[in-house]
């Protein structure tokens, strides 16, 4: 498994009808592989950073391995499109919201172990954090450039909607990981 095989993978599925559902189902085709991927994707930190993340990036479709270190939440965030993930190591919670009108409504959870896999719609933002003591990393696929589609981020404690700023962003992840859980709206 190499990381340019995970790329064509991926590209060949967003040139689907259903490109959400032909990514998951290529997800959940590598759920046994995790540790092959996880030494794929080793030249990739993970962390500190979009530029240490990304590792494709089109208009159809951007590819993540994302390292959140022990102690690390997210603020609400939505992708601007699909996103769907597959834990490769450690723990990850998942709170996931439905956006209506720039309000978020709490919808469930969703704890994902090494192979697990979850998928969001457009519609909804999540919180993220790491799970015990290891870092939880995870190959994250999104249907679209999500560097460039119109973003959302939550103030973690008012849950105001604010475009989504990366040079505020991380103020709010420092708020959000303070916090003793994720907002529940
Ligand atoms: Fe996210």
């Amino acid at each position: 498994m190499k990381a340019h095989e995970l790329v064509a993978r991926f590209a060949a599925a967003v040139e689907h009808a259903d490109p959400m559902n032909a990514a998951r189902a290529v997800l959940e085709s590598l759920c046994d592989d995790v540790a092959a991927i996880e030494g794929a994707l080793d030249y990739i930190p993970g962390t500190g950073g979009n530029a240490n993340q990304v590792f494709y990036r089109s208009p159809e479709l951007t590819l993540l391995k994302v390292r959140f270190p022990n102690g690390r939440r997210t603020p609400p965030h939505d992708h601007g499109t699909w996103a769907s993930i597959l834990l490769l190591s450690g723990g990850e919670k998942n709170t996931l919201y439905r956006t209506e009108n720039g309000a978020l409504r709490k919808a469930g959870e969703s704890t994902l172990t090494p192979g697990a896999v979850l998928t969001m719609r457009a519609d909804t933002a999540h919180v993220a954090e790491c799970l015990g003591d290891t870092p939880a990393i995870g190959l994250h696929v999104y249907g679209g450039d999500i560097f460039t589609l119109p973003r959302r981020m939550w103030h973690p404690q008012t849950l105001e909607a604010h475009a989504l700023d990366w040079g505020v962003y991380e103020n709010f992840a420092r708020m959000a990981s303070a916090a003793a859980d994720a907002p529940a709206p």
